[in-house]
């Protein structure tokens, strides 16, 4: 019983339910004080993200796009929020790029600046991930 390809999208929304668990997890951290623990969760949430688009790159590759069968009301609100999720995963590649180089070069007072934009722009992103999922894959199957 190896892993299909049929599998992968499976397996990229678990990966970003971990990514949402893991910033959160950061946050909280963070918030508290703990900056080993900040530190640990956020790089965790960067390997999860990098391997989740390894996953999803090799799956469109392969199996091409997958189109929503939903109609009525869904329908519109299935594209509003794919459009959304596409273009702020577009956008914080940088936004997390920049976040992290900061953290590392110990600027923290310009990391918590940019960060406060990336980290709800990157959980919209991986919770909005599971949705976009969850409806084309789940709803009325
Ligand atoms: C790219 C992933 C990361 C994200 C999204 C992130 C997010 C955040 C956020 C939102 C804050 C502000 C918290 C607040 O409002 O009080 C913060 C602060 C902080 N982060 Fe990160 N962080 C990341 C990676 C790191 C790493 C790798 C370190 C390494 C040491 C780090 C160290 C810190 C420190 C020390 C602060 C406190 C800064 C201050 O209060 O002046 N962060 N981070």
């Amino acid at each position: 019983m190896g892993l299909e390809l049929s599998d992968l999208p499976t397996v990229d929304a678990a990966l970003n339910a971990a990514s949402a668990a893991l910033l959160t997890l950061g946050f909280i951290f963070i918030r508290r004080k703990n900056i080993r623990a900040h530190k640990a969760c956020m790089l965790s949430a960067v390997a999860t993200s990098m391997l989740f688009l390894v996953c999803y790159l090799t799956y469109h590759y392969f199996h091409g796009t997958t189109h929503f069968t939903g109609h009525g009301a869904v329908r519109p609100l299935y594209f509003a929020i794919l459009i959304s999720h596409t273009i702020l995963a577009a956008a914080i590649v940088p936004l997390v790029a920049t976040t992290l180089y900061r953290a590392l070069r110990r600027r923290f007072d310009l990391h918590r600046r940019i960060a406060r934009w990336t980290l709800p722009a990157w959980l919209y992103v991986s919770v909005t991930g599971v949705v976009v999922y969850w409806m084309l894959y789940h709803l009325g199957r």
